[in-house]
């Protein structure tokens, strides 16, 4: 007789919550699999499609033969490619030891995480914050030191708040810009401000720039390990090819740093993923060196939409809505509905409008709390203008439905 199986995992796997950005996105689609016409605002990634040259690399590499195991780290030429990038739009100069190529960003910042941090050690994530960051710094052990957002500022950080929230425990500081959820940016001398705060700590700074081609101010995208020698010896570039060259399934990112960081997250990828795909690898190098207009266009359409969006959100009843900066989300803040009732249901909190909005008006947007922010939701531009227009539409009768 066998004893009843009881299935037990690890508490480090029972406590990870799932992508709550993932699940709204698997919701709507699944619902217009069933029929159901809904105008999806969850995505995190472009509409557009991968730019056919990065295909034709691609392609072309599998047809040569580049389909075996390559460096852990990346190929050399996409190393170098990477540091070439890195020198001429960042003013970042590193060596290809500095630099090591993952399998997506998101892989980038788990691994940074894992190498950084011991139990007990404290992340400093300014909120709103993008979902992962989260589970992700819970999973090495660490915890999470949620530092709130100035809602005065586009919900960014000052070098007040900074200071305040620092300790002798704090490993590390995550820094967004331009931001997923809120679309803000962070100019120069805010930068500056907080890398003189954070100078005077032992903590790493954790730099997320995977947005920084969506920038529709004239002011350009500075990475904090610009600023000077001493913030770029503690700082962790994090980059990739998903949201630029609207390459999410390609899975391709990157990090650079310090050697000793770079060559720690080498080994753990060693012995968890090996190099991220080969042929991919030839993709992103081709993406790294072709043509910029693809690039160029994709913003300017974003541009369009955003204007757009906003202008519409700015005219719905007890809506707030910023002017975001960057990245292809808008974060309007919505809780002057709260109390209010839509067909006898009363709206309390983010996500129950979101819930709403999906059930009346087939609308999805992603609820603020799964950012850290009950009275924000976040919708996404990077679907077409026509989807956002009727997207729209149906906004204003859900919101003249209010009671
Ligand atoms: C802020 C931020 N960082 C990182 C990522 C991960 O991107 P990747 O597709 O390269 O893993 C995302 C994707 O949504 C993001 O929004």
């Amino acid at each position: 007789m066998s004893r009843t199986f009881s299935a037990q995992l690890a508490a480090r796997a029972a406590n990870i919550a799932p992508s709550p950005t993932l699940a709204v996105d698997n919701l709507a689609k699944e619902m217009n699999r069933k029929g159901i016409d809904v105008i999806g605002f969850g995505a995190g990634e472009p509409d557009f499609d991968t730019p056919d040259f990065i295909k034709q690399a691609a392609i072309e590499a599998l047809q040569r033969g580049l389909t075996k195991y390559t460096a852990v780290g990346g190929l050399p030429q996409l190393k170098a490619a990477i540091a070439d990038k890195l020198r001429r739009e960042n003013n970042l100069v590193y060596q290809p030891e500095e630099i090591v190529v993952t399998v997506g960003a998101k892989h980038a910042l788990f691994e940074i995480f894992q190498v950084l941090c011991e139990p007990g050690d404290e992340v400093i994530l300014p909120s709103p914050y993008w979902v992962s960051y989260l589970e992700q710094i819970r999973l090495a052990g660490a915890t999470p030191v949620i530092l709130p957002g100035d809602p005065a500022n586009n919900l960014k950080i000052s070098a007040e708040d900074l200071r305040r929230a620092l300790s002798p425990r704090t490993r590390a500081v995550l820094l967004n810009s331009p931001n997923n959820p809120t679309g803000a940016v962070y100019s120069r001398q805010e930068l500056a401000a907080l890398a003189n705060v954070i100078l005077e700590s032992q903590a790493w700074i954790v730099s997320d720039e995977i947005y920084e081609a969506f920038i529709y101010s004239d002011e350009p995208h500075v990475s904090i390990a610009s600023l000077a020698p001493a913030v770029k010896e503690r700082t962790l570039v994090v980059n990739g090819f998903s949201k630029r060259y609207a390459m999410t399934g390609w899975r391709l990112g990157y990090v650079a740093g310090p050697r000793s960081v770079i060559e720690a997250i080498t080994n753990l990828q060693s012995h968890s993923t090996s190099n991220p795909t080969s042929f991919a690898q030839a993709g992103a190098l081709a993406a790294l060196q072709g043509p910029a207009e693809p690039v160029r266009a994709m913003v300017e359409e974003f541009r369009r939409r955003r204007d757009f969006l906003v202008e519409h959100l700015r005219a719905l009843p007890h809506v707030e809505c910023a002017l975001p900066e960057g990245a292809f989300y808008v974060f309007p803040k919505i809780s002057g509905v709260f109390g209010r009732t839509v067909d006898g249901i009363k709206i309390t909190s983010s996500t129950t409008l979101c819930q709403l909005a999906l059930e009346k008006a087939q609308v999805a947007m992603v609820p603020g709390i799964a950012f850290g922010a009950d009275e924000y939701v976040r919708l996404s531009y990077a679907t077409s203008f026509e989807q956002i227009r009727e997207g729209v539409r149906r906004l204003q009768a859900f919101w003249e439905r209010l009671q």
